[in-house]
């Protein structure tokens, strides 16, 4: 026996991806060089201001990326241990769906609205799984009950338009979980929902995970999502990993300013109501002028950060991360990592 014993394989490895687009101004690289696990019947949170690469981190790995502008130009994706990134289309189409569930921003994205809510989860259903159609109907009603729609036996004969926003998405989530998938994939569930029934679909997401013991990728822009659901984080900027940990290392001991940045503008019940909240000065750059460097240092609040800017590192030097404690990887760049005399509120 060796002295280290072999840790389960996760179940999804991603490495060094990037995925780029054709534009009017050329290539564009929209994520790039990402890299994380996903351990089996664990919740991994991506979290990073708008635009820093989360959907398309997450379309590249189902391969939906808009054809024909969308590439992904490197890196691997090893789903259990099959890479998701050179799999032919039609493995693709089994994989998505049965083996890999997804659940966007927008339920009707995901619903066809002429077709009945028994008929969609049913076809799905009859895509992967050798059901009568009687029968797949059947495990409809069960799947609307077990996302929690009330009445499933009626629910099932309607048509999408007939439901609420919150119900649609549960609908949706039933549709994602079909097949018993081994990995969800939700990139901002909750977003287009009102702030009760948000709350109401991060819970039923919740107990599911537990109950049927899938891994979960969760992409939200809201770091109290994160504390609630997830095991591990990714920290993105710019397309980037701006840092990687448990969420006992990004809440407990955050080693980016990006990562500070986000904690800190994360609203506090026990603020002063009128204490206004903090947000990061300075915005993303554009991808057209991505810096090879560290993409957070114009935003960095280092007093040696302009030196930096200016210099040959910023413009040539790609920042690596670094294992600063076991699992929690930062990116090693000094201007944009936590440093004496830093300002903390
Ligand atoms: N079809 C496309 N063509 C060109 N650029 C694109 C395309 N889709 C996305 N992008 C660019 O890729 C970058 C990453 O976008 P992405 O949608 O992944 O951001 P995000 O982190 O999901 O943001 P949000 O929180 O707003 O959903 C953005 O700069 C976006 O403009
Ligand atoms: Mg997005």
């Amino acid at each position: 026996m060796s002295e280290f014993p072999a840790r389960d394989e996760p179940l999804l490895s991603v490495r060094d991806l990037v995925t780029a687009f054709d534009t009017d101004d050329g290539q564009v690289v929209a994520v790039d060089g990402v890299s994380f696990d996903v351990e089996a019947g664990k919740t991994l949170g991506i979290v990073g201001e708008s635009g820093c690469g989360k959907s398309v981190t997450a379309m590249s790995l189902m391969r939906l990326l808009p054809q024909p502008a969308g590439r992904i130009l490197g890196g691997s994706a090893r789903f259990q241990g099959e890479d998701l990134v050179t799999a032919s289309e039609e493995r693709m189409r089994s994989i998505r769906g049965a083996e890999i569930g997804m659940v966007f921003q927008e339920p009707m994205t995901a619903l066809n609205p002429v077709h009945r809510i028994g008929k969609q989860i049913g076809e799905m259903l009859l895509l992967h799984e050798p059901l009568s159609k009687a029968e797949a109907w059947q495990r409809s009603i069960e799947l609307l009950k077990l996302v929690g729609i009330p009445a499933p036996e009626t629910r099932v004969g309607e048509y999408p338009h007939q439901l609420s926003g919150g119900m649609r998405q549960r609908v949706v989530i039933a549709l994602a979980l079909a097949c018993n998938p081994k990995l969800v994939i939700a990139d901002e569930p909750t977003t287009a929902l009102d702030v009760t029934v948000q709350a109401q679909i991060l819970d039923l997401l919740r107990s599911l995970q537990k109950r049927l013991g899938m891994s979960v990728i969760m992409i939200t822009h809201d770091l109290g999502v994160i504390a609630e659901m997830c095991d591990e984080v990714v920290v993105m900027y710019a397309g980037r990993v701006a840092e990687r940990g448990s969420v006992r290392d990004i809440f407990g001991n955050p080693q980016h300013l990006y990562t500070r940045g986000l904690l800190e503008s994360i609203p506090r019940l026990d603020s002063p109501r009128k204490q206004e909240l903090t947000t990061i000065p300075g915005a993303v750059p554009p991808l057209s002028e991505m810096p090879v460097g560290a993409r957070f240092a114009p935003r960095s609040s280092h007093p040696e950060v302009t030196a930096y800017l200016e210099s040959a590192s910023f413009r040539e030097e790609r920042p690596v991360l670094v294992e600063f404690a076991p699992g929690h990887w930062v990116e090693d760049c000094r201007y944009v990592r936590a440093f004496e005399g830093e300002m903390t509120k």
